[in-house]
């Protein structure tokens, strides 16, 4: 059975999304078609900060809902008489933000008489694999990389997900935020220290590998953030010559372990289909060796495309629909939460 249920290809939901910065909705015709997608970025509010200021977040989530919902309807040609269901993302995230979304998609419920349902932000980063790819079929192994995930899960046939191995400490889309901000370059981070790797030798600093030869499918990213904090504080002022030579090389010990591991989960589960999502799934570097390793290992990578990697709202209304096949619905008292482990892909709880 394939993650996404494809009986149901009459339904139109809608998708809110805001655990984050920014402030998405999209429309989802059955489990693949994406009649809208629009996503309201917030980089200007927090680059002077150089990262998210939660309370700014929220207050820019509060001026931007309204008409972020509303260009989605538009772009989609619908109304709301024509939604069947409305799917929010409840968790994990920054609560002020999420709460935005979440009063707003429950407002939106009541109002229309219409089913909600509550996703779990990782649900809807890993549903965004089947959206994008509908030759995808479970079983394979996901790999969540964004800026407050680093996972590895078993999608199984039924759609249950199992955690296989997560970080222990910082996420990868964390690392290469804050290994940007160490080197001066300009938010947000991770594309920005991206495309100064394009310029350097990946080879001038050999960082380290976090827990590349230890057993188990876990993540470590503070102990290479911290190799490369005490490097720039060794060269003092760096020249862009060697802002782009840290920055590649950070790069690839980065892309290094996430493909290690990536491969070690395939092996142990037996499996030869992959699906990299979230933000850091949009790096070049990363696609690229994946790519090659499943040339050679005879493995099946699937990305989505850059604007399903990064948070968006299309992926939410997937993982909606499928909760709502499943017969899941949420009453008004939904509540959002800060942090809970995915659970075969419900809304779990927590605070
Ligand atoms: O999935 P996402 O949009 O939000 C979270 O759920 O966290 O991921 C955002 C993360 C940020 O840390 C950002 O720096 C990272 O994804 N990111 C990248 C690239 N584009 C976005 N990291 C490396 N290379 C990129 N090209
Ligand atoms: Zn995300």
């Amino acid at each position: 059975m394939a993650l996404i249920p494809r009986d149901i290809d009459t339904r139109l939901v809608l998708g809110i999304e805001s655990s984050c910065d920014e402030m998405a909705a999209a429309v989802l015709r059955g489990p693949s078609e994406i009649l809208s997608s629009c996503v309201h970025s917030q980089d200007w509010v927090h680059e002077p900060y150089g990262g998210v200021v939660p309370e700014l977040a929220s207050r820019d989530h509060v001026r931007a809902v309204s008409a972020v919902v509303e260009a989605a309807l538009s772009e989609a040609h619908v109304s709301l008489d024509d939604v069947s269901a409305v799917a929010v993302t409840a968790g994990p995230g920054l609560v002020g933000s999420l709460l935005v979304g979440l009063s707003f998609a429950k407002a939106l419920a009541y109002r229309c008489g219409l089913p909600l349902v509550g996703v779990h932000h990782l649900s809807g980063h890993l549903a965004s694999a089947e959206l994008a790819d509908p030759s995808l079929r479970p079983p394979y192994v996901g790999l969540v990389v964004s800026g407050g995930h680093t996972a590895l899960y078993r999608v199984a046939e039924a759609g249950e997900v199992k955690l296989l191995g997560e970080t222990r400490d910082d996420a990868a889309g964390e690392a290469f935020d804050k290994v940007a901000a160490l080197l001066g370059l300009p938010y947000p981070g991770g594309p920005s220290l991206a495309r100064a790797a394009e310029e350097g030798d990946e080879h001038a600093v050999d960082f380290p590998r976090p827990l590349l030869g230890s057993p188990g499918l876990d993540f470590s990213y503070s102990g290479l953030k911290t190799a490369v904090a005490v490097e720039v504080e060794r060269r003092g002022r760096l020249t862009p010559r060697e802002v782009a030579d840290i920055a590649a090389s950070f790069q690839a010990a980065a892309v290094d372990v996430l493909v290690a591991r990536a491969r070690r989960a395939l092996g142990d589960q037996g499996l030869l289909q992959l699906a990299v999502v979230g933000g850091v799934a949009a790096n070049q570097r990363l696609r690229g060796a994946l790519e090659q390793a499943g040339r050679e290992e005879g493995f099946r990578v699937s990305f989505p495309p850059l604007a399903l990697c990064t948070d968006n709202a299309a992926m939410i209304a997937a993982a909606g629909l499928r909760e709502l096949s499943r017969g899941r619905r949420d009453g008004l008292d939904l509540n959002a939460f800060s942090r809970a482990p995915l659970q075969g892909g419900a809304v779990a709880g927590g605070s």
